[in-house]
């Protein structure tokens, strides 16, 4: 599909922003290991969910989508089979062209007696795995894969695990997820040091199932530690899963730069692994209004307001870089429009991603003129630059596409943004709601 879009006089409306994707997957993986029953709200129904639950079903686990079938987000019951239920798959699980699914399966299957075998589209396929692999062998599973194990489709065989003690090369939180969840079926307590502040859902919602985990400051207060002792079962746990912030991203940015908006952002999760672009744009001078509400389920909850502003360009602090990773690409729209130098570094980890989202960003605005200078880890953007509408691409990437997007709704004239459909990874609906805020335009 190609999405056409113009520049709105007004931006305005309230956006119900669905649900988050790694909660999502964690609430459908964490609960069908649990042993009993759990039900979960506001379920994301993208396509890298729905790959879990097939890979899920698949190992045994019953998973029902339980809300009304033209209604996008759904309500999720999950019947756990337990730590130790999980089959093995009759065929090769599909992770599609998600990244966690493959990531966190591959900590699980590492406790599992028995042999699985995962691939993905072309995109996941040509993404590092070694970085999981390579740890998940020091702990004795036996891992298979093309280019010396480093890319899917992978094979793996689990077994009795040994506890791992060890320190992250990159700040990802899907290594660390799936590090923990192999640390489910140690024989004794899993240490992991992080470099930076990834996400911490899974290890939220592995304490809220009753599990033994503390994290704290390393010595010199940089680092964190992880450690999680084995539980003999999880608990099952109901959860309402919030906005996801990394889909409410596009509409901070849009709405800080259009010159006429006002939109309100309800539910929406802040949890502080997250809120990297909360600060940055609050730094760059953003209208954001913020209103709490209580902490749902260990994750804390905002209702959120964005205004038009003036924004100046800043240095993104590269510690900052693990919290706000998915959300550099709209970022980087947000940067054509301020004013000043903004700078991005310490961001190798985007060139990983569902694409190299460093090179793809930059080639596909500077289709809409924009004047963006790579580098090795990151970008130099200087602003404000008119942009002009033209043809671009998503280049199958969920977040190029809707940063393309907000990047037309600020443009002169038409953008015609190809691979629209690639939004449905992580947000689907999208393009009706920006329709519906753009008052139809
Ligand atoms: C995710 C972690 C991040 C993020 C991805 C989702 C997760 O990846 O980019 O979209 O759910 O754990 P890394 O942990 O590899 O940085």
């Amino acid at each position: 599909m190609i999405a056409r879009i113009e520049r709105p006089l007004r931006l305005e409306g309230s956006i119900q922003v669905p649900g988050d994707k790694s909660i999502s997957h964690r609430a459908v993986m964490l609960n069908a290991l649990a042993d009993g029953e759990a039900r979960i709200s506001n379920f994301l129904p993208g396509e890298d969910c729905l790959s879990t639950i097939r890979c899920l079903r698949a190992l045994g686990a019953a998973v029902e989508l339980a809300g009304p079938q033209d209604h996008p987000y759904e309500t999720v019951v999950v019947s756990g089979v337990g730590l130790h239920g999980l089959r093995e798959p009759a065929d090769v699980l599909d992770c599609g062209n998600s990244g966690t699914t493959m990531r966190l399966l591959l900590g699980i299957l590492a406790g599992q007696p028995f042999f699985s075998v995962l691939t993905g589209d072309g995109s996941l396929r040509s993404r590092p795995m070694g970085r999981v692999t390579r740890p998940l062998a020091l702990m004795g599973a036996q891992t298979w894969g093309r280019n010396g194990g480093e890319l899917a489709p992978l094979a793996i065989r689990g077994a009795s695990l040994r506890p791992l003690s060890y320190r992250l090369p990159v700040a990802s939180a899907q290594l660390k997820s799936a590090l923990l969840l192999a640390g489910l079926f140690a024989d004794g307590v899993t240490q992991i040091v992080e470099p930076g502040p990834a996400r911490d859902h899974t290890e939220r919602m592995l304490q809220s199932m009753g599990v033994e985990l503390r994290a704290q400051p390393a010595p010199g207060g940089v680092e964190q530690i992880v450690e999680l002792s084995p539980p003999v079962r999880l608990k099952p746990v109901d959860l309402a899963v919030p906005a996801d912030i990394s889909s409410a991203a596009f509409w901070l940015v849009a709405g800080s730069c259009h010159p006429s908006a006002r939109l309100t952002l309800p539910g929406v999760g802040i949890n502080p692994t997250r809120t990297g672009l909360l600060d940055v744009l609050l730094a760059m001078g953003a209208r954001l209004t913020m209103k709490p509400h209580i902490v749902e389920n260990g994750e804390p909850v905002a209702d959120i307001v964005v205004e038009s502003s003036a924004l100046r360009g800043i240095d993104v602090d590269p510690a900052l870089v693990p919290r706000l990773i998915d959300e550099l690409p709209v970022l980087a729209v947000a940067a054509t429009q301020a004013t000043g130098v903004t700078t991005i570094s310490g961001a190798a980890e985007l060139r990983v991603k569902e694409t190299d989202r460093i090179a793809t960003t930059a080639q596909e605005l500077r289709r809409l003129g924009a004047e963006i200078e790579e580098r090795p880890d990151g970008m130099v953007i200087s602003g404000p630059q008119q942009l002009r509408g033209a043809a671009c691409s998503s280049l199958g990437d969920h977040r190029l596409g809707m940063s393309l997007a907000m990047a037309a709704l600020l443009a002169d004239g038409l953008t015609e943004i190809d691979d629209a459909d690639a939004v449905n990874v992580s947000y689907p609906g999208f393009w009706e709601q920006l329709s519906a805020v753009s008052g139809g335009r």
